[in-house]
């Protein structure tokens, strides 16, 4: 790849991400309820509840413990945290609101003030800065009253109740938000419907009818959301938000080709082609019919979905993905949420996900040419091990390494014509890994002194990578 710098737009967003339930801790602060990362345990056993039938939604502190409820007590040290954003030079902050601070049980009428003036105070503070908040309304948060009352987004009537909090947030933020984004990684809930869709499989008839029916109420409630969002912010931004990982055939057997484009399909555009186009694909008519799926689809969403689809694209990249349709003779390798066959051109970070640089140029201009709407990278980095020297230094050269070519590949697409909004890493400060529940597994230029087995003072630390940061933003881009 020619690495010389390229040019980011002036405008160009560049930040950090974050996700409520895994930094705010303060569980039960300020009348908050109970949501579906309250009750996923930490520790490689989250990733296999995730992936299996049968979970039912209930703590068990006997067997495990629960690193969301704490997390890195971002409720309580949201300044001295936003103080080490605005000092990295962060032009913006994805974060995003806890469904269950604003509506604690999902289903009551009157929003919780306690609620909303946390999250005023965390938006004021940001534009004391001058860092424009970019906030994601559902990041794997449901209320458990929801799923356990109503069996999560399978029932219409959480459309009502999802409804009744974006316009509880829109009306309160109007003049503090101008950048949302309405479902986080929308398509995971294909792999994994407990964290985006609210249940979990017990029988076929989830996987298929189920799952595609909960889609259906999602895609209602993203585009009464976006119609309220222009009503009430008519100067407001507001995008669905995908996990992209484009799908690479094994080899040129046209078997294999055809196999990745239909994961690709399924995987990478079906959700983006319905909250992006306003309709469904054509490719999904068909696995609908062949997985005798039928849908309850009420008089007036398709024309709603048809007329009020979003203003831009925001992703999550991590890595690309490898298929085949025979892959009994491959070693299988698991990424974020998805798996796939091992790339023999590829390393792997830590925990196997592999890494591919110029899978984010694919993957930006795949998009850029199905969609011609603006891109959002907005999560995007590198979980691995962090070491603590005795003089205090943490020197993270891998993740510099990783963002960095991962820069550059961004940089490459602007020049091949991407439209391209912003870029905000993920985990930019230590927080709970969400597939697995862990801390070790760090993202962040913010080291927090917090473990797995719960120890630490949860005291900030700036790593080797808050610098180079710091001269990437102040650079525009051009410092690498
Ligand atoms: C994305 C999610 O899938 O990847 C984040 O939107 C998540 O919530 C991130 O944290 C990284 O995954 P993990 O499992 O390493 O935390």
């Amino acid at each position: 790849m020619d690495t010389s710098a390229k040019k980011f737009p002036e405008s160009f967003l560049w930040g950090g991400a974050t996700a409520a339930n895994q930094l705010e801790g303060g569980f039960h602060e300020g009348n908050k309820g109970m949501n579906i990362a309250d009750v996923l345990p930490g520790g490689k056993e989250r990733l296999a509840i995730l992936q299996s039938p049968g979970f039912d939604f209930q703590i068990d502190e006997s067997k495990y413990s629960y690193p969301n409820h704490e997390a890195i007590d971002f409720y309580h040290r949201y300044k001295e945290d936003i103080a080490l954003f605005a000092e990295m030079g962060f032009k913006a902050y994805r974060m995003s609101i806890a469904w269950t601070r604003i509506f604690p049980n999902g289903d009551e009428l009157e929003p919780n003030e306690e609620g909303l003036a946390f999250y005023d105070r965390v938006f004021d503070e940001l534009h004391k800065y001058g860092i424009e908040p970019v906030v994601t309304i559902s990041h794997y948060e449901m209320p458990v009253n929801l799923v356990k009352e109503y069996g999560g987004w399978r029932d219409r009537q959480v459309v009502t109740f999802f409804e009744r909090y974006v316009n509880a947030i829109f009306n309160r933020y109007k003049n503090k938000v101008k950048y949302w984004m309405t479902f986080n990684e929308i398509n995971s809930g294909l792999m994994m419907p407990i964290m985006g869709l609210g249940f979990s499989i017990q029988k076929e008839e989830d996987r298929y009818q189920g799952t595609f029916q909960a889609y259906h109420h999602q895609f209602v409630a993203s585009s009464i959301a976006v119609k309220a969002c222009h009503e009430i912010i008519p100067d407001a931004k507001i995008g669905c938000m995908i996990l992209f990982a484009p799908v690479y055939s094994y080899d040129s057997n046209p078997e294999n080709v055809m196999y990745a484009i239909q994961e690709e399909n399924i995987f990478n555009y079906f959700c983006a082609d319905v909250q992006v186009r306003g309709e469904y694909p054509t490719f999904i008519k068909r696995y609908f019919k062949e997985h005798n799926i039928n849908l309850d689809i009420r008089e007036g969403d398709l024309e709603l979905i048809k007329e009020h689809t979003v203003d831009y694209i925001g992703f999550s990249y991590y890595m690309s993905r490898t298929e085949k349709k025979d892959k009994s003779d491959q070693e299988n390798i698991q990424g974020n949420i998805m798996s796939g066959v091992k790339n023999p051109f590829l390393k792997a970070s830590d925990w196997g996900w592999e890494i591919d640089p110029i899978g984010l140029r694919i993957s930006l201009n795949k998009l850029y040419g199905r969609y011609q709407v603006p891109l959002f990278v907005v999560e995007n980095g590198l979980g691995a091990y962090d070491k603590v020297e005795e003089d205090g230094s943490i020197n993270d050269d891998y993740r510099i390494d990783y963002i960095r070519e991962h820069i550059q590949a961004m940089g490459e697409a602007i020049e091949d014509g991407v439209e391209l909004m912003g870029y905000t890493s993920w985990g930019c400060i230590d927080l709970v890994s969400a597939s697995t529940g862990e801390f070790e597994k760090r993202y962040g230029f913010i080291y927090v002194d917090k473990h797995d087995d719960g120890s630490g003072t949860l005291e900030r630390k700036k790593k080797k990578s808050f610098f180079w940061y710091k001269d990437v933003i102040a650079s525009n881009g051009e410092k690498l």
